[in-house]
């Protein structure tokens, strides 16, 4: 198994790209591309902080695929000891206001890592305890 970042790091202009790529494959649907690309200026992957990872299995997509893969597995198991958290879990939606994204981690640091994912939270249920 191996375990690849499709993406870490993104400049503005990047975002802007991917965001209006989206734009434009969903006939210009905002409302629907809000649920899964932030807009440019406000994407964490702007910070440095976020990873989205990907694996051989699936031909390095960043897809729902992702979830059923060994290197999901491990990153369920593993991730909180290197300090990162899954940032838009699954039935959070209401909260993270994204759409499911296993393959999206963000760096939060060990200690942080280790309660939200001991106790399933989001970051914004974290930051407001
Ligand atoms: N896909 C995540 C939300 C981003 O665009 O930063
Ligand atoms: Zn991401």
């Amino acid at each position: 198994m191996r375990l690849y970042a499709a993406s870490a790091y993104r400049s503005y202009d990047v975002q802007k790209r991917l965001y209006n790529g989206y734009l434009k494959r969903d006939k210009g649907n905002v409302a629907l591309v809000d649920t899964y690309s932030a807009r440019p200026g406000h994407s964490e992957h702007q910070t440095g902080l976020c990873v989205d990872f990907t694996t051989d299995s699936i031909g390095g997509a960043v897809d729902d695929k992702f979830e059923n893969t060994a290197a999901f597995e491990w990153l369920s198991e593993n991730a909180y000891k290197y300090g990162f958290g899954l940032r838009y879990p699954k039935d959070k939606t209401d909260i993270t206001g994204y759409k499911y994204e296993p393959w999206h981690y963000r760096f939060v640091g060990r200690e942080v890592a280790i309660e939200i994912t001991e106790y399933g939270l989001t970051l914004e249920e974290y930051l407001a305890q």
